[in-house]
């Protein structure tokens, strides 16, 4: 009687076994032949196949959610500048004097821009648990990409928005969102539309007087349909992976602004200087202007890994993501700044202070042209200081006028209405 019913139990056992092994062979299938059937367009299909196998082989199923909106073409490593590497070109007088021009242009060596693919690849040189970290794309919010400008150079502009489109996973890139700030160059008018028209996802819109960078910013995010608004520059390269660890960030607290490491683009020669040790973090002097600094002891401990986001008391200015509720309810940038300078302290103060926080991610990267100087004036840098140090440094803003006579003379323009939730100094 025993032996009969042990012999039952264990036949029962391996049927059992085989029913599970079956259906784990199912969901297997049933996973990687998804994508394969969900796509309509052959020509697409062939094209994309080889790099789609490639993602797939490197990041296993993850890999397909990954997909960004474009495949970017495969990487020719003799093209200048491919995979981030310097340029050197060897000039004529005539091209040196072409280049120099560029250069009092722009503050930027468009004329190596200009020799360089929209589409090279960067090399990922991020730590190891940041290229090897999976994410549950399915749950991550989904982003609009704001990106403003003012008489950018055609090459940067367009190497930022191909960047954007080739590293963005299309599950997760609502659009990018185009605003010229009443540029006046002809190649912006209606070549740059023609070329945007073609491109999968992205807007332009166009101001019909100057704005400034803080205004055309938030013109740009009145279009946003995404939950999360990403802002970048004009001349920026994103590394893949660049969006996720931000998105997850947000995901598991919406009050945060993350920002990514910035990686420096040398204006000269286009080389990708990737920063793989521990980022810095932003904050300020007594005349406002931003500073880096090294992460405090008290932030390091902390922290209970190399890859957690760092908490940051300022944003060096233009990169960063938010949820747009929660910007909305932050009150957004305060309207009244003018053109650009300061307004990332303000808005910062204002996080800090309204029950969210900053913070910089250590895996997401992107890659940015700090022009030779800063190419256009900034009159109002004081103007906007004056406002961010009233509203936001209570009494602390008496060290900001001592160290900073000429701001006393500085009237301030009606400041933004206090929010109740604030917590001011
Ligand atoms: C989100 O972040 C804010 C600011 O750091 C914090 O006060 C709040 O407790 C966090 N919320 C959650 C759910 O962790």
């Amino acid at each position: 009687m025993r032996g009969r019913c042990s012999r039952k139990l264990g036949l029962l056992a391996k049927a059992g076994f085989l029913l599970w092994l079956l259906w784990l062979g199912y969901l297997l299938l049933e996973r990687v032949s998804f994508p394969m059937s969900s796509s309509t367009d052959e020509d697409e299909e062939e094209s994309n196949l080889q790099a789609r196998q490639l993602a797939i082989e490197e990041s296993g199923i993850d890999g397909l959610l990954a997909k960004p909106v474009v495949i970017k073409p495969l990487a020719d490593d003799n093209a200048p500048g491919e995979w981030g590497r310097a340029t050197h070109l060897n000039l004529s007088p005539e091209e040196k004097k072409h280049e120099e021009e560029t250069v009092e242009r722009y503050a930027i060596n468009i004329y190596v821009s200009d020799k360089i693919s929209l589409h090279r690849h960067i090399k990922d040189h991020r730590m190891n648990e940041c290229r090897t970290k999976r994410f549950n794309y399915r749950h991550l919010p989904t982003t609009s990409v704001i990106i403003a400008f003012y008489n950018e150079a055609w090459s940067t502009l367009l190497r930022t928005i191909h960047s954007v489109l080739e590293s963005t996973p299309a599950i997760l890139l609502k659009e990018i969102i185009l605003i010229d700030d009443f540029s006046d160059r002809a190649y912006l008018k209606s070549q740059l539309a023609e070329y945007i028209s073609n491109l999968e996802r992205v807007r332009l819109i166009r101001t019909n007087k100057r704005e400034g960078l803080v205004r055309a910013r938030l013109i740009g995010a009145t279009y946003a349909t995404g939950d999360v608004l990403t802002f970048l520059d004009c001349h920026c390269e994103c590394v893949p992976g660049w969006i996720e660890p931000l998105l997850e960030r947000i995901a598991e607290n919406a009050s945060t602004i993350v920002c990514p490491v910035i990686d420096t683009i040398d204006w000269n020669t286009f080389e990708f200087y990737m920063q793989t040790d521990e980022p810095m973090i932003g904050g300020f002097d007594w005349r406002l202007t931003f500073q880096w600094h090294s992460v405090p002891e008290a932030e390091r401990e902390r922290r209970k890994s190399r890859i957690e986001p760092i908490r940051s008391p300022t944003m060096a200015g233009g990169l960063f993501a938010v949820s747009k509720a929660f910007f909305e309810y932050l009150g957004t940038y305060d309207m009244g700044m003018e053109v650009w300078g300061g307004e990332n302290l303000e808005l910062s103060f204002r996080v800090w202070q309204c029950g969210g926080s900053l913070e910089i991610h250590p895996c997401s990267h992107v890659g940015h042209v700090f022009p030779k100087k800063a190419p256009y004036a900034r009159p109002n840098f004081l103007q906007n200081t004056v406002r961010a140090a009233e509203v936001w440094m209570g009494s602390y803003k008496q060290h900001f006028y001592n160290r900073n006579p000429p701001a006393r003379k500085v009237g301030h323009s009606k400041t933004k209405k206090k929010k109740r939730n604030c917590k001011y100094l």
